[in-house]
């Protein structure tokens, strides 16, 4: 059983909030999505669909890295999600690996993450690279920063500014 990695269409939608709903046993990060989408700052949204059925979703939306000489653009991956029944099977790390490689064609340069510090290390993903970083949610080592660009984050020191949406989580 492999799954297919494509675009959020239009038509997900729907199916889109129900996985993000299973994974998180809860609303907030699927009408996040939702939030996010909605107000213009999703900026790369894929899916994973096996056998037609939408198992797992992954989202990059844009945020601000102020710095001393002005804001930097960057993304945040959150959330992304997988279906209980169909997680360990690597369905996430294939939403990761596509959704950087799409990222990194659109041009963007830095991706922020707050999530589990045993998952996203693989993926390039570094506390360390984040530590001149300033995170309004805290994290400690759950929050890790990814060059997409060489250096993208070199004598880069600043807030991170996530969008209005997020606003909702805290
Ligand atoms: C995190 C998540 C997206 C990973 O998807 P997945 O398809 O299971 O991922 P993969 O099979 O590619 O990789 C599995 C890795 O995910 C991590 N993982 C899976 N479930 C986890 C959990 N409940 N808590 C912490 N890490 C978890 C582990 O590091 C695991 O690695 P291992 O198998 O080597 O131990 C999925 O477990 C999920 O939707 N969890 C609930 C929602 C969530 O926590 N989202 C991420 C917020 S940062």
């Amino acid at each position: 059983m492999s799954a297919a990695i494509r675009p959020e269409a239009e038509q997900d939608r729907a199916a889109v909030w129900s996985v993000n709903q299973a994974a998180f046993e809860g609303d907030a990060e699927a009408n996040l999505v939702d939030a996010l989408r909605d107000g213009g700052f999703a900026q790369v949204s894929l899916v994973a669909e096996v056998d037609g059925e939408i198992v797992g979703h992954i989202l990059f939306s844009r945020v601000a890295i102020i710095t001393k000489v002005g804001p930097v653009d960057a993304l945040s991956l959150a959330p992304m999600a997988v279906l209980p029944s169909h997680q360990r099977q690597g369905i996430g790390s294939r939403l990761v690996e596509a959704g950087l490689e799409a990222c990194r064609e659109s041009g963007h340069r830095i991706v922020i993450v707050l999530g589990h510090p045993e998952f996203y290390p693989r993926f390039g993903f570094s506390s360390d690279l984040a530590r001149r970083l300033e995170s309004p949610f805290g994290g400690g080592e759950a929050w890790m920063a990814l060059e997409l660009a060489p250096r993208a984050l070199e004598g880069l020191e600043g807030r991170v500014e996530f969008s209005p949406p997020f606003g909702a989580m805290e």
